[in-house]
């Protein structure tokens, strides 16, 4: 399904973390894609692989324990496993720069946050400091924060006025891809809805395509244009915001939106679906559903369903699917 318009491919990748409590299998063979300036949301439960996947697209993943056991991602037609460190630190921040959800991940305590989005610049672009910081001033009110306040120091920030930097540091070089990692969960729901409003903004404004981490499905209705939900390490059904909304097909995805008190709500937090992900140091033959599915049948314990096509958009990865075809 690769073709020019794939500006991410994610094809089987496996990762694992080799620990002393045992190897944890965080991916597990999982692809996805994302299409030139779309949004795709990656919705799963904590645990499910979700930042690893993220951290695996910048070659992030701690090395030890973490290994790439397997796969390919392409980005922008970069082989991504294959590149070297050289062409990796040219990658970050031009091609692909990723939010974290504390914004402290991001920011250097000592340093005043207009030097440190100027940083980027000078980084990327080899123009000298006065250009760069008159740059990072404009970055700085694009994100909705006087320029003045670039001589200001992360901690003189509010929670939400940090995210904002780390948006400008993260956008500063235009990146094609912008990963973004439960960029919002952090902050408090008014916050929340601010500085989301501020990314859709510039996604389109930038003609970006995003990823976006999320274990809210208001925020992947708000924002996303498809979505993958993840369970145990895997893809268990992808689709349009239809697809998985209005004709939702996997039992896993259908206890995410049951688990949601009122879709409308403004606090629209998970409640966790009874049962517990399985233990990623052993994870079961079959299905990793099965045990908490309230449809499995024997089979599903036995085998890993396949992943089934529903239309050219909609698949899911469930044996009950497979039956109906
Ligand atoms: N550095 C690490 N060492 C050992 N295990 C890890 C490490 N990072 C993540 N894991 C494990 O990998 C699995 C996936 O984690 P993660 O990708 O952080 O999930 P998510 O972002 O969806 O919550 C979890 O079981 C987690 O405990
Ligand atoms: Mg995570």
């Amino acid at each position: 399904m690769n073709n020019h318009n794939t500006l991410l491919d994610i094809q089987n990748l496996s990762v694992e973390f080799r620990t002393d409590d045992g190897v944890v299998k965080a991916v597990n063979d999982m692809s996805l894609q994302i299409e030139r300036g779309k949004t795709l949301g990656l919705v799963g439960e904590t645990g499910a692989g979700k930042t690893t996947t993220a951290l695996s697209i910048l070659r992030l993943i701690p090395d030890p324990p973490g290994v790439i056991t397997g796969g390919s991602i392409t980005l922008d037609g970069e082989d991504i496993l294959a590149a070297s460190k050289h062409q990796l630190e040219k990658m970050r921040g031009s091609l692909v720069s990723m939010i974290f959800q504390d914004p402290m991940t991001s920011l250097n305590p000592v340093l005043p946050v207009g030097e440190q989005i100027a940083e980027v610049y000078i980084l990327h672009e080899r123009i000298n400091k006065q250009e760069a910081a008159k740059k990072a001033g404009e970055m700085l009110e694009l994100v909705g924060i006087p320029a003045s306040r670039g001589r200001d120091y992360p901690h003189q920030f509010s929670g939400g006025m940090k995210q904002r930097v780390v948006i400008a540091m993260a956008l500063a070089c235009n990146p094609k891809l912008l990963i973004a990692d439960e960029p919002t969960t952090a902050l408090d729901v008014t916050i929340q809805a601010q500085v989301l409003k501020l990314m859709k903004e510039l996604k389109s404004k930038y003609d970006m395509s995003m990823l976006m981490i999320t274990h809210d499905l208001g925020i992947v209705a708000e924002v996303c244009d498809e979505v993958s939900v993840m369970y145990a390490g895997r893809v268990v059904e992808h689709g349009t915001l239809e697809d998985i909304y209005e004709h939702t097909a996997h039992p896993y995805t259908e206890g995410l939106f049951h688990s949601i008190p009122n879709i409308d709500a403004r606090a629209h937090r998970l409640i966790p679906i009874p049962g517990l992900m399985p233990d990623p140091t052993d994870l079961p033959p079959g299905c990793p559903f099965a045990p908490r599915c309230s449809y499995a049948v024997e089979e599903c314990s036995k085998a890993l369903p396949t992943r089934i096509q529903l239309s050219d958009t909609h698949s899911v990865s469930c044996i009950l699917r497979q039956k109906e075809e």
